[in-house]
């Protein structure tokens, strides 16, 4: 059982890709909900569990964030946008608890694959996040680490490349 959960995991870290393009239709609250709380099963350290999230549904303030980003055409054709945030009144040291977001997010997107839906991590919006805070009335202590763009993929063309181990591990004594 052990060895089989760990080849689908395995499977669903090569499967997936980012998804830019969704097919305008309704996406289940239920599995929303289910890909957040397999964002908030990442280790943390302390297990601070520094990450927090909002939920966009309103097609509107869609609209009004999708003009924060040069991603706007993606921010706009999702069917609900995850914006996941740094408490920093739970944080105790910045570079773990971003790393700690990073793990949620993978969570988040690899669940979000092994349920049939496509995301994608959007990080080009940062540059103005505080505009973002602001537009959802967020108090300063939430700082924005990144949206995430979630719908049904319009399709799973897209291909993806790594760099070959080779280049990667610079050591095996
Ligand atoms: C920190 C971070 C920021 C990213 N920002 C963006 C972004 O702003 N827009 C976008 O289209 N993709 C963004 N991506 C997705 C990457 O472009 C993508 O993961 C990479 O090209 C590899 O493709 P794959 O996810 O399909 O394997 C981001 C990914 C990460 C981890």
């Amino acid at each position: 059982m052990l060895q089989q959960s760990a080849a689908q995991i395995t499977q669903a870290i090569y499967e997936r890709r980012s998804i830019r393009h969704f097919l305008d239709a309704a996406v289940d609250r239920k599995l929303i909900m289910e890909a957040i709380k397999a964002a908030s099963w990442a280790p943390s350290g302390l297990n601070n569990q520094p990450w927090r999230f909002a939920l966009v549904w309103d097609q509107q303030l869609k609209e009004k964030l999708s003009g924060l980003t040069r991603y706007s055409a993606v921010l706009r054709g999702a069917a609900v946008l995850i914006l996941v945030f740094l408490d920093q009144e739970s944080s105790y040291d910045r570079v773990k608890d971003c790393q700690a977001i990073g793990a949620s997010i993978q969570n988040m997107l690899l669940t979000l694959h092994s349920q049939g839906l496509g995301g994608v991590w959007i990080g080009e919006i940062l540059k103005n996040k505080e505009r973002v805070s602001q537009l959802l009335e967020l108090p300063e202590r939430l700082e924005l680490m990144a949206v995430v763009a979630v719908g049904h993929p319009a399709h799973r063309n897209q291909t993806s490349h790594r760099r070959p181990l080779e280049e990667l591990i610079i050591a095996e004594k």
